[in-house]
């Protein structure tokens, strides 16, 4: 790669907070306030009373709300054969091979045989699951969808994605159904993979994007998603959150060594698609290491929102290890309950997507708002993804709720309480909720006024039987502290588990092993690239090590500047 020296200077209002001056954080304030204006109308966001000096009064249960989001997990997959009261499971639930032929016989769904590393992701198709070929899966009014015709869609392919956890394979989810609240119904927002619904949960739009890509394919006039978020919401009201993630890359003022021993991908500490969103990337100042969530967790001093990020080989993507996703749910659940902020304390942990694994329940499509944001670029961006007019849901994904203030064995149907008589418990329920909890006077878009919100499920008194400890997670099959990834000298063999996604099709497909930089790679080096203005590396010469150490440098350069601009003296290898 060439070095380059960068100048330009950067065209999009951008700025990130600084604690030294008052004054500063109050202009920053002010300009942020302008920002979210151009999608919220003034009424709705109060603007005379914004930004506030004081958080508003709110209700008096809950002072500290987690989400751990995690990655890629129908609900059927992990909970389909917990034969929980209230679940509507899976165990001997079967599929026709060919709607339009019974002699072809059945898919079999099985429980147990799940694999901890898959070998490949599987491949259920997310956006079309439900229809017949033939079906509108894109534009209301849409065709009629059905279980029966799921076979068409991938759900055999090579097994993986109708193979769901047994309890005893899962023992950590297991005894979090047992003793919280898991969610017969919740849905992904966005009938697809990880970035749209990414944005729905932290903005409640997706700008128009139904694929993993940027804002500029979706028509977009800049490198970041421009909508206000829930993180810039909680900042005009002065309500604290923080960013954790499994990296000390350039965070808590620690050099960004890059090395850290327990996640190879530490490189890009905060990835596509959440730093891609403005209301994310201008709040870096709030981005921490786990290492102060824990110890913020054991001494009481959380912020109101915890956003963990799980470690990229913890997150449950197919194909990281499974054992290690039971692993960080334990950890996360044993430091929150065993701090003195536990009674105040609601912890909510979500799967971004289904992630190529089937589920057999017919995701609702009455009701739900169109995606009206005025991020969404009118006409058709073939690069972001099929057209679409996001008035219906996704597939039933894995969550939980865990609180001394949710009920033990609890299983959750529709909200009771809307707030309209259509509304569900989606992703989008996560900034429903924190708007509501803590009094925050604005909703984002139509969507999150739109989807339920957990407040409606916390009981009138905490419980005082909660668990110190849940059972030990099943062993990893690699160490936490693995020795770098290594490509054996005669093959392209995959010797770490990979990020392995099913949707892009297995001709690009990242399975294919250390020695190919994988797509989220890809993505996040075009990010980078664009978020400190410098040419787009020629990816397809670099390896998996290659990527990360572009990723890593670059990172490092942008934690550093200010602003999105490369500082001029920096010299970019
Ligand atoms: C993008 O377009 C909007 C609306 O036309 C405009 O306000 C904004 O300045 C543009 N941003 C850039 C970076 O050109
Ligand atoms: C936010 O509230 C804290 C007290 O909770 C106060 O010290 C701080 O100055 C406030 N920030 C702003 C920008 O008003
Ligand atoms: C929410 O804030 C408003 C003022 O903005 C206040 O009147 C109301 O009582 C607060 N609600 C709760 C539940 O504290
Ligand atoms: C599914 O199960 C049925 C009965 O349990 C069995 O007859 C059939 O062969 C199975 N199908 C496959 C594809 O394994
Ligand atoms: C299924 O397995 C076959 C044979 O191993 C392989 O060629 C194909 O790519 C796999 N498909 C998926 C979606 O994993
Ligand atoms: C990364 O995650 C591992 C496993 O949870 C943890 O031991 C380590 O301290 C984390 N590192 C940072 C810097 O967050
Ligand atoms: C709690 O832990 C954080 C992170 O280490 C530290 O900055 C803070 O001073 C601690 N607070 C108390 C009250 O011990
Ligand atoms: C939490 O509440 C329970 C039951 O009310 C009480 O026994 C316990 O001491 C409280 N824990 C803390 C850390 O305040
Ligand atoms: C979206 O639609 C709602 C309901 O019709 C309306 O109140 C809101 O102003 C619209 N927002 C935009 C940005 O058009
Ligand atoms: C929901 O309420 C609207 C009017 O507000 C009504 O037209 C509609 O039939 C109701 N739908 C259901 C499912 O109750």
């Amino acid at each position: 790669m060439a070095a380059r020296r960068a100048t330009t200077a950067l065209a999009l209002a951008f700025f990130v907070f600084t604690p030294t001056s008052a004054s500063a954080d109050s202009a920053a304030l002010q300009e942020l306030l302008e920002d979210v204006l151009h999608f919220i109308p003034e009424s709705a966001a109060n603007s005379a009373e914004l930004p506030r000096r004081n958080p508003p009064q709110r209700q008096s249960k809950i002072d500290h709300v987690v989400v751990l989001y995690m990655e890629n997990h129908a609900a059927d997959n992990f909970f389909g054969c917990m034969d929980l009261p209230g679940f509507d499971g899976i165990r001997g639930h079967r599929i026709p091979a060919d709607p339009a032929d019974p002699s072809k016989g059945f898919i079999n769904i099985t429980c147990g045989a799940a694999p901890y590393v898959c070998t490949q992701g599987p491949g259920y198709a997310t956006f079309n699951g439900k229809f017949a070929k033939d079906g509108n899966p894109h534009k209301y009014p849409y065709s009629q969808q059905s279980d029966g015709y799921s076979a068409w869609w991938g759900a055999a392919e090579n097994g993986t994605a109708v193979t769901m956890f047994a309890p005893e394979q899962v023992p950590v989810k297991a005894a979090i159904a047992q003793n919280f609240g898991v969610f017969n119904k919740l849905f992904t927002a966005v009938p697809s993979a990880s970035s749209p619904n990414h944005l729905f949960t932290q903005s409640a739009t997706s700008c128009g994007m139904t694929s993993n890509v940027l804002w500029k394919q979706c028509g977009g006039n800049g490198t970041y998603f421009p909508q206000p978020t829930i993180y810039d919401s909680l900042r005009l009201h002065n309500v604290s959150f923080s960013f954790f993630m499994n990296s000390t890359c350039g965070l808590d003022g620690k050099p960004c060594h890059g090395e850290d021993p327990h996640d190879p991908d530490a490189g890009s500490a905060i990835s596509t698609p959440d730093v891609a969103m403005i209301g994310v990337a201008r709040h870096k100042d709030r981005f921490m290491s786990q290492e102060i969530f824990y110890q913020q967790a054991a001494n009481g001093t959380l912020p109101a929102l915890s956003w963990v990020l799980p470690p990229i080989q913890a997150c449950d993507h197919p194909c990281h290890d499974i054992a290690k996703g039971e692993r960080l749910l334990k950890d996360v659940y044993e430091a929150v309950r065993a701090g003195p902020g536990w009674n105040r304390t609601l912890l909510f942990v979500a799967y971004d997507d289904a992630g190529g694994y089937y589920d057999h329940v017919v995701p609702p499509s009455e009701g739900v708002p169109a995606d009206n944001s005025s991020c969404v670029i009118p006409g058709s961006h073939p690069d972001c993804g099929p057209e679409f007019d996001f008035r219906r849901l996704g597939l039933r994904t894995t969550a939980m709720l865990i609180s001394p203030w949710v009920a033990k064995g609890a299983v959750y149907q529709e909200p009771k309480r809307g707030p309209t008589n259509t509304s569900q418990f989606e992703l989008t329920s996560v900034p429903a909720t924190i708007k509501n909890l803590f009094n925050l006077s604005f909703f984002l878009t139509q969507r999150d006024a739109w989807a339920g919100s957990f407040d409606e499920l916390l009981l009138e008194v905490p419980r005082s039987d909660t668990p110190l400890h849940l059972p030990d997670a099943p062993l990893p099959a690699s160490p936490w502290t693995p020795p770098p990834p290594r490509v054996p000298a005669d093959t392209a063999t995959v010797v770490t588990p990979q990020h392995c996604s099913s949707w892009h099709g297995q001709a690009e497909a990242q399975c294919r092993g250390l020695t190919h930089a994988n797509l989220k790679q890809q993505r996040n080096i075009r990010l980078l690239a664009d978020m400190l203005d410098i040419p787009v590396p020629d990816v397809s010469k670099m390896d998996y090590f290659a990527a990360n150490a572009w990723l890593r440098s670059r990172w490092r350069l942008w934690m550093k500047g200010s602003s999105t601009s490369v500082p001029q003296d920096v010299e970019i290898v």
